[in-house]
């Protein structure tokens, strides 16, 4: 295979660059145990869903693990020993998967083991979305469907379900942003054909929508 100039340079700075420069899949690295979630306080739910709103202003700065991780708990977390979840699926096919971006990568939200799977390295939030505020937000969450898993009968009410599925877990991530001080908005402006190969999706797995989080705009930092 040819060695084009970019991978020249990427050998001589001692990092991977790829022709395409999109991120190396990661999956062969371990995955990272997040810490225990907050599963009690937060605003009362009439509070939260008082406050629940679509914001398109976030600051820059990072969530610190501890939120993250709740906030992955509460938006498609388990909540039961049999294993079921904080939010609904049609027959309890669970077909969604949460793809979480991060500034250091791409991972997918393993809820049994509470934990993150890298599936690339780098950061794609850039690829998450057409809107400016996507690519410095600290975290997009983007839902992917694995129609091998999805219920229904027909075309129709697959897409029925696992669109219906997705938007539960998408407002369990508005409703702990609203208990918790974070502004988020769900949205369809993805360029999926572009995302899902940096993400490794399989042909089976279709990016449904995506969801921006992180602090409000102007927010001054905590130290
Ligand atoms: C399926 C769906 C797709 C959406 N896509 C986008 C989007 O791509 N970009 C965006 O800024 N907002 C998007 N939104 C957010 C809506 O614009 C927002 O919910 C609506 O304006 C009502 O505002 P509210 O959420 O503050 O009540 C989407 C909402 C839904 C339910």
């Amino acid at each position: 295979m040819r060695t084009t100039r970019r991978e020249m340079l990427g050998v001589s700075l001692g990092i991977a660059v790829t022709s395409s420069l999109r991120a190396q899949p990661a999956s062969s690295a371990p995955p990272i145990q997040l810490p225990k979630p907050q599963t009690e306080g937060g605003k009362p739910l009439m509070q939260a869903l008082m406050q629940r709103k679509s914001t398109r202003a976030f600051d820059g700065r990072k969530l610190p693990e501890p939120v993250l991780s709740s906030l992955l708990w509460a938006a498609w977390g388990m909540n039961r020993p049999d294993g079921k979840r904080t939010a609904p699926s049609a027959m309890n096919k669970q077909e969604i998967d949460v793809y979480v971006l991060l500034e250091q990568g791409a991972y997918v939200y393993e809820a049994k083991e509470h934990a993150l799977r890298p599936v690339a390295a780098g950061d794609l939030r850039a690829q998450a979305g057409s809107q400016d505020f996507v690519k410095t937000a600290p975290l997009n969450l983007v839902y992917v469907v694995d129609l091998t898993k999805a219920g229904g009968n027909n075309e129709q009410d697959k897409v029925l379900y696992y669109g219906t599925a997705t938007g539960c877990i998408a407002q369990n991530v508005y409703l702990y942003c609203a208990s918790e001080g974070l502004v988020t908005v769900v949205r369809a402006y993805v360029d999926k054909a572009a995302l899902a190969p940096s993400l490794g999706l399989k042909p089976e797995q279709r990016i449904v929508l995506a969801q921006t989080v992180g602090y409000p705009a102007g927010t001054p930092s905590v130290s």
